[in-house]
């Protein structure tokens, strides 16, 4: 049986003609260094070349035959630096992987500046020969493009994850600093193999991220910063906004209070004595509820600068998130720029503004935060949520990478067109000295870590997006198809082709043509485009959709919220026509009649009833392809991904039900041929 713990991390043997090709390369592992990152380099390396070749690997200090992997730095290896290797494109992270001849033998050169990028570098190798590239004449040279690549976990101190659906907490609280899990080495093998470098530990939501800055914590943090750190990865800690005044004993927590101020310098100083390398903290301040500077009529400025000086001295940084919303008359999607923007140039060196990829809240499609390109003079990072909240949990198959490639893609046209969100997050659109991507973890104590096979697809293609986010989602697919699975061409490309419409099938399911937030209260899985009672119109589907008689969709052009007004031209007049809109987006921005001509020639309220039925009607199909895909797939990872499906059909038929009957009431109009009357 398999279960899924091995991740795309498997290393099972390579078919005959890939193990043909490989030759003799991988005959041995051979290094000069001798830090803890070389030895874990050393262990990967020869683990994962005995499994795919099928034979015993050693490790040694001195090459001895044709096919050796040699990896190290220049510093340690004076093989290495005497190749010439560009390593001065690399960076601390990066690495070079290249076919040479060494002392008359022929290698597989893999060489960083440090040790961590060799480390990179060990796991880009092994994935060469995994997906079964030809190995004989590699000439690899790779840089991250983003220089902080988080992992942020919501995790509550208790076990529980926020909107965590696979299982509990991997880290266990009760049982550190005394006893670190040995899963957690796989753990930091696995964000490792995907260049990742920092990890949040804590919900930057609620009380325990106060809690978690007392000494008892801090040195249970510190035993999980031990064991990261010879992965290259640093820990970071949520800070709560309050913790002066709950952990403190103090009446403020005033940004600009002396008192207030020393109280947070102390803190750090305490938090680097325990953890030398700490990265800094993550704050979720003024929204939902969470304290924040605006509490004592502060801005965002000057609470993140405030912890900013206090960790700048130790080289920490604050990262400070823009969701940011509370229940007032104005668009909820226009808050967040409206409360940064005025600021943008007004925060220290050491922070970056993390926002979410949409104005709203990770929903299945919105268009790009207008506060990518809008902020200038500040770094933005991005902040993708890799647990599916809004996207059918773990339950639905649905690869997130197209939609993260969608708006890493857009154009913000902050600088002209090219301006993409990809170059404002990576600092090469405005310069900036820091740049971030983060993720909301996915990972859980679930024996496949993510819940669902499909979600560990979600988990990798974060990774190598963080690490590029430039690169493309169906390439990433395939690599992992093939690393998680086999590279068979029968399973291979079906396999990719069901990925890559999975996630406009939960579109087409939840929010299609624009639509956004039609779930269920709180938990957010099944439908609820008919609710309007949860206490606030922010939280409330109709909200959103805006349906009456007259029609459906918000509008926010001048008419309405004008939120097309906060990006740049030509999109604020692209969107603000609802003939120019792509359709995708439709709704987002207008509110229109049910007759609305589309560009097929059907009225709107018949494409809003088709996609609904296009929705079940793609879970059925990636059913009928995944039956097709049993003999190549052992029986465990098989079954969990074809009840899965089977789940999601049921959820699909009820959405389309739900929304059709919901929206019906309300057009009074009769469904289109192809659309079955609701049950
Ligand atoms: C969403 C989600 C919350 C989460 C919040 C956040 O609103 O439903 O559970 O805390 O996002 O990102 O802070």
């Amino acid at each position: 049986a398999d279960d899924g713990y091995q991740l795309w991390l498997r290393y099972a043997p390579l078919d005959k003609a890939a193990s043909a090709r490989a030759g003799d390369i991988g005959s041995e592992v051979v290094t000069a260094s001798r830090s803890p990152t070389a030895k874990i380099t050393a262990e990967e390396l020869t683990r994962g070349l005995s499994g795919l070749l099928a034979k015993k690997v050693a490790s040694g200090d001195a090459i001895r035959s044709n096919g050796a992997v040699l990896f190290g730095t220049p510093k340690d290896s004076p093989s290495i630096a005497g190749l010439a290797l560009p390593l001065e494109r690399v960076g601390s992270d990066g690495f070079v992987i290249k076919s040479a001849v060494v002392k008359g033998k022929r290698v597989t050169v893999i060489a960083g500046n440090t040790d961590v990028g060799a480390l990179h570098g060990a796991f880009a190798f092994l994935r060469l020969v995994q997906t079964g590239a030809a190995l004989d004449a590699l000439d690899v040279v790779e840089a991250p493009k983003v220089k902080l690549r988080m992992i942020d976990h919501w995790d509550n101190l208790d076990r529980t994850m926020e909107r965590g659906f696979s299982g509990f907490s991997i880290f266990n609280w009760w049982e550190l600093p005394g006893h670190v899990d040995p899963q957690l080495v796989d753990y930091a093998r696995a964000e490792a193999s995907l260049g990742i470098n920092g990890i949040v530990l804590t919900n930057p939501s609620g009380l325990t991220t106060a809690v978690s800055l007392t000494e008892p914590w801090l040195k249970k943090a510190a035993a999980l910063a031990d064991l990261f750190r010879p992965y290259g990865i640093k820990i970071y800690l949520s800070a709560r906004f309050s913790c002066p005044q709950e952990l403190g004993g103090l009446k403020t927590g005033d940004p600009l209070d002396p008192q207030v101020r020393a109280w947070w310098k102390a803190k750090a100083d305490e938090i680097y004595r325990i953890i030398p390398d700490f990265g800094g903290f993550l704050v979720k301040a003024n929204s939902e509820g969470q304290p924040g500077p605006q509490d004592f009529g502060r801005s965002h400025a000057d609470g993140a600068n405030m912890m900013a000086e206090a960790l700048a001295p130790h080289g920490g940084i604050v990262i400070w998130r823009a969701f940011v919303y509370s229940p007032k008359p104005e668009d909820r999607v226009k808050q967040a720029y409206n409360e940064f923007k005025p600021f943008d140039g007004q925060f220290a060196d050491n922070v970056v503004i993390q926002v979410k990829n949409g104005p709203l809240d990770f929903q299945p499609r919105e268009p790009f935060s207008p506060l990518f390109g809008g902020l200038e003079k500040t770094p933005a990072g991005i902040e993708l949520q890799i647990t599916k909240e809004y996207l059918g949990f773990e339950i639905h198959l649905v690869y997130l990478g197209t939609l993260w490639q969608e708006v890493l893609q857009s154009d913000t046209y902050a600088k002209g067109s090219g301006s993409t969100v990809a170059h404002a997050i990576d600092g090469s659109l405005f310069h900036n000295k820091l740049s971030l991507i983060a993720g909301a973890s996915n990972v859980g104590t679930a024996r496949n870590w993510s819940g669902s096979i499909f979600d560990q697809a979600n988990w990798n293609a974060y990774g190598r997006l963080a690490w590029n986010p430039d690169a493309d989602a169906r390439a990433i697919a395939e690599d992992w198809v093939r690393m998680t699975f086999t590279s068979d061409p029968a399973f291979v490309k079906p396999v990719i082709d069901m990925m890559m419409q999975s996630r406009e099938t939960a579109v087409d399911t939840m929010t299609p043509l624009g639509l956004a937030h039609q779930m269920a209260t709180g938990h957010h899985y099944g439908p609820g485009p008919w609710i309007d009672n949860v206490g606030r119109p922010d939280w409330n589907p109709t909200y959103y959709n805006g349906a009456d008689k007259s029609g459906i969709g918000f509008d926010r052009t001048p008419t309405g919220s004008n939120a097309v007004a906060q990006y740049h031209a030509p999109l604020a007049a692209i969107f603000a026509d609802p003939n120019k809109t792509p359709e995708p987006l439709l709704l987002w921005f207008h509110h229109l009649p049910w007759d609305h001509k589309m560009v097929s020639g059907r009225t709107l309220w018949d494409e809003l009833a088709l996609h609904y039925a296009r929705g079940v009607e793609n879970v059925k199909a990636m059913q009928a392809t995944w039956a097709r895909m049993k003999p190549y797939v052992d029986a465990e990872r098989w079954q969990i991904t074809a009840d899965f499906l089977a789940m999601q059909y049921d959820s699909a038929v009820e959405w389309r039900d739900a929304s059709i009957a919901y929206f019906q009431s309300l057009s009074g109009r009769p469904l289109p041929h192809g659309v079955p009357a609701p049950a």
